[in-house]
């Protein structure tokens, strides 16, 4: 991580648009006018650590192609080996974290097929409509609490740490049947382990990141020897009790792997979904109009929340073999980066691409879910809570406004808000 970190900083003062985003927190308020100085390079740009592409075509064929797959490992696979000692010394070590194999989003067919079947019914489009209404519920059940603590402060309260925050991992946790007393200490693993994706960590974040992983992992295994002594009616349970070492279900280090991944990837970026909804629609009031006039268009509005401010920015593949890009060799074991994010900003694809605009016809072009085999999981499921979440705030508090500048998270492939402080207003 030492030597990225150097690596990447020589190439920000060398003026690379990517490196410098990655390493300037100031820059990352607005990345994408940073992100258009590569945009003439094509098919591949020269990015922090390798090449990378902003196109949305280039994107769209790595992500499908079988000539590239995960990176596999890379949270520890790159450290050095006295790094590896020294984490082993710090503290609990996870075995298993929800980005690493045999975590689905991790591993190439055949295995990837695998876990993934087993857990693809439980988020499909079905399954998702009959948690709607269950998901208003706890929406308006947290609106309640939020007027409430309102009342108590000048009518402000934070809506990133008190409702966006709050509704995804309660969602996700009933879903599951993870206590929902739990959801403080997930929230606080998740924004402790959440720069696990960035590269190049300094030291300390990187120690923290560790510790805060291998307690979830703990967590995880206890309590999914509880599911296994006591299984309940929910998707967990009904995969432990299928654990079988040869045989259709999950190992056991297979099964806290995916548990991990699921919740994690179900509370850790909706969160920012909904924040940056509401920080788009704050600074659009007329698209903002357009919804109250017609609250058909919020389902269209998400997905150009998606587009114009995804929560995940970036992914990455690795050539398994050497292939071209586009015309453009890449060497067996390259990695390439993904700029989702500015993908979705391609002239080529979107007319007028930074505008937001509920109206836009194909604003669920994007690529905020990523595509081919590793397309989100829970894309269905963040589609709708995402509705459910800013429909709802919208409608009951039509005086919404925000109550300072608020403070984006320092992570760079996760983008959304540590804190979005505002006005609720009166209540209809
Ligand atoms: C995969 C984004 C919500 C579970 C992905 C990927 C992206 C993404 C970009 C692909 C990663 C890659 O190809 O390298 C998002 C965004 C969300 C969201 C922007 C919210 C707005 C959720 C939710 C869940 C979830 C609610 C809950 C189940 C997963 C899983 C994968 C995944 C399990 C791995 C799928 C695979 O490897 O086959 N997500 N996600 N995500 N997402 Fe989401």
């Amino acid at each position: 991580h030492g030597a990225m970190r150097v690596a990447i900083r020589a190439r920000a003062r060398a003026g690379n648009p990517d490196a410098q985003v990655m390493t300037d927190p100031a820059l990352r308020a607005d990345p994408y006018a940073h992100y258009e100085r590569l945009r003439t390079a094509a098919p591949l740009a020269d990015g922090a650590l390798g090449r990378v592409s902003v196109h949305h075509d280039v994107c769209t064929d790595v992500l499908r192609s079988e000539d590239f797959g995960q990176i596999g490992a890379y949270r520890t696979d790159r450290l050095p080996p006295v790094l590896r000692l020294a984490l082993r010394l710090a503290g609990p070590r996870p075995s298993v974290s929800p980005i690493d194999p045999p975590s689905m989003v991790a591993v190439d067919p055949p295995e990837h097929t695998r876990y993934r079947r087993l857990v693809s019914r439980a988020f499909s489009a079905r399954a998702v409509a009959g948690l709607r209404e269950r998901t208003r519920q706890i929406a308006d059940e947290l609106l309640d609490e939020l007027e409430g603590e309102a009342a108590a402060q000048d009518g402000q309260v934070d809506l990133a740490a008190r409702y966006a925050s709050l509704l995804p991992v309660t969602v996700i946790s009933e879903m599951l049947g993870v206590p929902v007393a739990m959801r403080e200490q997930f929230l606080a693993w998740g924004d402790r382990a959440a720069p696990v994706l960035d590269m190049g960590l300094d030291w300390s974040t990187h120690r923290d990141v560790e510790r805060s992983l291998g307690e979830l992992d703990s967590w995880w295994r206890g309590h999914l020897q509880q599911l296994r002594r006591d299984p309940g009616a929910d998707l967990l349970s009904a995969l432990v009790t299928t654990v079988d070492d040869d045989g259709g279900g999950l190992t056991e280090t297979e099964l806290r792997a995916t548990a991990a991944l699921v919740v994690g990837a179900g509370f850790e970026t909706t969160v920012n979904l909904i924040g940056n909804g509401a920080a788009l629609l704050f600074a659009h009031p007329d698209q903002r109009r357009l919804l109250a006039e017609d609250p058909s268009l919020w389902p269209n509005a998400v997905d150009e929340v998606l587009r114009v401010d995804p929560p995940v920015q970036r992914t990455g593949r690795r050539a398994r073999r050497s292939t071209t890009v586009h015309g453009v060799p890449v060497a067996e074991g390259e990695w390439l980066i993904l700029l989702l994010a500015a993908a979705d900003r391609d002239p080529r694809v979107f007319s007028d691409p930074h505008v937001f605009d509920v109206t836009r016809p194909n604003a669920r072009d994007h690529l905020a879910f990523g595509s081919g085999i590793h397309f989100c999981l829970g894309a269905a499921l963040a589609r709708m809570e995402g509705e459910v979440a800013l429909q709802a705030l919208f409608e009951r508090f039509p005086g919404l406004g925000p109550a300072g500048p608020g403070r984006r998270r320092g992570t760079v492939i996760l983008r959304g808000h540590e804190s979005l402080p505002v006005v609720l207003g009166s209540s209809t």
